[in-house]
């Protein structure tokens, strides 16, 4: 089981990084696992601790991969972190031990503390297609441009029927974000 949540941590000089990211459930730990580089890995590892956020806002999501990270914190209660001030619920981590890996180390957490915020409203097929579209934005360079017009155009139905606003401007970042790799590779081509 893998949710896709927004990360929140720390740099030992207080910087905040916020990332999303999917966190695993393993035998009663959550389990994070960032691919190297990743600021999001350096924090984990020097400050011990994470914090992650369920949060229903995609643009959090399609903002973070459209240079857009600058999303309002408040402090966590059990750890050296922040929470989002617009996750649904959020839960506290403390590093219990690292699984090393040359590519995707995997950091197994356990829980310290867990807060509700606000209540979850039920599913919307809009902001699911805004994750993918997301996911999709994150590996412009691993995957074929066809891949990539196809499952847009099937993501589009979801939006044209059921987006909101919010949605709407996620969905907006991330097709701009696609089409700009999409111009930076043709002239890199000609
Ligand atoms: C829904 C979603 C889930 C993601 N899950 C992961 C993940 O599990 N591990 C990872 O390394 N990157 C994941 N990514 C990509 C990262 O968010 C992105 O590469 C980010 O910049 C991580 O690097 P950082 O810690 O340096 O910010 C995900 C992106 C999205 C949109």
């Amino acid at each position: 089981m893998i949710r896709e949540v927004i990360v929140t941590t720390r740099a030992p000089d207080g910087r905040i990084h916020i990332a999303p990211m999917g966190v695993h459930e393993a035998g009663g730990l959550k389990m994070l696992a960032p691919f190297r580089p990743s600021t999001t890995l350096d924090n984990a590892l020097a400050t011990r601790c994470a914090v992650v956020n369920y949060c229903d806002d995609v643009r959090v999501f399609a903002g973070c991969l459209t240079g857009r990270r600058d999303w309002p914190t408040l402090p966590a209660q059990q750890v050296a972190g922040v929470r989002l001030a617009g996750a649904l619920a959020h839960t506290e981590l403390v590093l219990q031990r690292v699984e090393e890996d040359a590519q995707r180390p995997r950091l197994l957490c356990r829980v310290v503390h867990e807060a509700n915020h606000a209540p979850f409203r039920g599913f919307n097929r809009a902001q699911a297609a805004v994750i993918e579209a997301a996911i999709l934005a994150s590996r412009l360079h691993l995957l074929p441009a066809d891949k990539i017009d196809a499952e847009l155009r099937y993501l589009t139905i979801a939006m044209d029927k059921t987006a909101g606003p919010v949605e709407r401007e996620a969905w907006d970042w991330l097709m701009a974000r696609i089409s700009q790799h999409r111009s930076g590779k043709a002239a890199a081509d000609a």
